[in-house]
């Protein structure tokens, strides 16, 4: 049996309904301006979660919305693969609590920690499990309250960030939709280059901890950015080979979404104009491994893409981790 072994079959996302502009910085003390924050990432504002908003809140929303797209109930699900930074608490997973959300008591959930690149790495382990037979359904989710890891007082990062869930059912499918080809690859030599230095079992919460702020995200945005271009140009790259089409065969791109300017040079390495290129992050800020997800839904809710069409997927992240997969929807 030859690929597409498995096809998404339907796609949600939840955001928080709380938006925070680039004006509102200032209220909370934060030395930036529209002007800096937009010419540098092309965002505009994102979205906060509020009390009682969390990370299985969101992502069990946004699985309610992918279900009910695919015409199916939480009891035909057999695993439920939750992409998270952000895990609600650090034992169970939460990934679980998401199961109990939905009453989906046939599957088995667990958690996946690939920052940015995760709902990428998650649609291609459930491809794993569904083309060994292991499972016929998967919900792939990737839900993110960055609000809670990143470090408000810090200028270079908190105006990057924002919160969401994007999720998409994944199932065997007919032999013509489905995943046409997926790549991933990471590099942990690079992995302090974008990081929460504490807060893990290596160094727990402490009062020092706390009045460091080491338990934030960390990040050298410069050099980020540098490994970022060539590590999406390698992706787009591996996932075409492996379908063996060109950025000409591609009815829309969609990159993580992370800045405009990474995007942009993304776009032009795969040699797809930006008028076939989905960007939403001047919506949503940096949601991390809900963006594709986020987007890809907008992108068949509003009609940009329809049954047939091919799109290529692609993200980086902290890890590094970089992937992608080509879709045929
Ligand atoms: C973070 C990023 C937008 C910064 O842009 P940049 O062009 O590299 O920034 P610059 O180096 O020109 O500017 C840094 C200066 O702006 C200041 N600055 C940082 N954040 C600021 C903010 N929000 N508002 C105003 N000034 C800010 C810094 O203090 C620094 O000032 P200095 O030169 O006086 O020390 C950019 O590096 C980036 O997008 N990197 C990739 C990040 C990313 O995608 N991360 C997610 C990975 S999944």
């Amino acid at each position: 049996m030859k690929r597409p072994y498995a096809a998404l079959t339907g796609t949600g996302y939840s955001v928080p309904r709380h938006v925070m502009t680039n004006d509102d910085f200032a209220a909370i003390g934060i030395d930036t301006s529209h002007q800096w924050i937009f010419e540098r990432s092309g965002i505009v504002q994102r979205h906060i979660a509020r009390d009682g908003e969390s990370t299985c809140s969101m992502g069990a929303d946004a699985a309610r919305k992918a279900m009910a797209k695919a015409g199916i109930t939480s009891a035909e699900i057999d695993a439920i693969i939750l992409s998270t930074a952000t895990p609600d608490r650090l034992l169970p997973s939460t990934a679980v609590d998401i199961q109990a959300a939905l009453g989906a008591t046939r599957a088995t959930a667990f958690d996946l920690s690939a920052a940015c690149s995760g709902w990428l790495y998650g649609l291609t382990v459930a491809e794993g499990l569904i083309a060994a037979g292991t499972i016929e359904t998967a919900l792939v989710i990737g839900s993110e309250k960055m609000s809670a890891i990143t470090d408000w007082q810090d200028r270079s990062t908190a105006v990057l960030f924002g919160d969401g869930a994007g999720a998409a059912i994944v199932r065997r499918g007919d032999g013509k939709r489905g995943i046409l080809s997926a790549f991933m690859r990471s590099d942990g030599a690079l992995a302090e280059l974008l990081w929460r230095p504490s807060g893990g079992a290596a160094h727990p919460f402490s009062l020092p901890v706390l009045e460091d702020r080491s338990s934030y995200v960390k990040m050298a945005g410069r050099e980020v950015f540098k490994h970022a271009v060539r590590m999406m140009a390698e992706a787009c790259d591996r996932a075409l080979d492996g379908a063996r089409l060109t950025g000409k065969d591609i009815d829309l791109l969609i990159p993580h979404q992370a800045n405009i300017r990474i995007i942009e040079a993304t776009a032009k390495h795969a040699n797809v104009p930006m008028d076939k290129v989905y960007v939403n992050v001047n919506r949503f800020g940096n949601t991390s491994s809900a963006s594709i997800g986020i987007a890809l839904d907008e992108a068949i809710t509003s009609g940009r893409v329809r049954t047939g069409d091919t799109v290529l997927l692609c993200a980086f992240g902290a890890g590094f981790t970089w992937g992608s997969m080509v879709v045929r929807l």
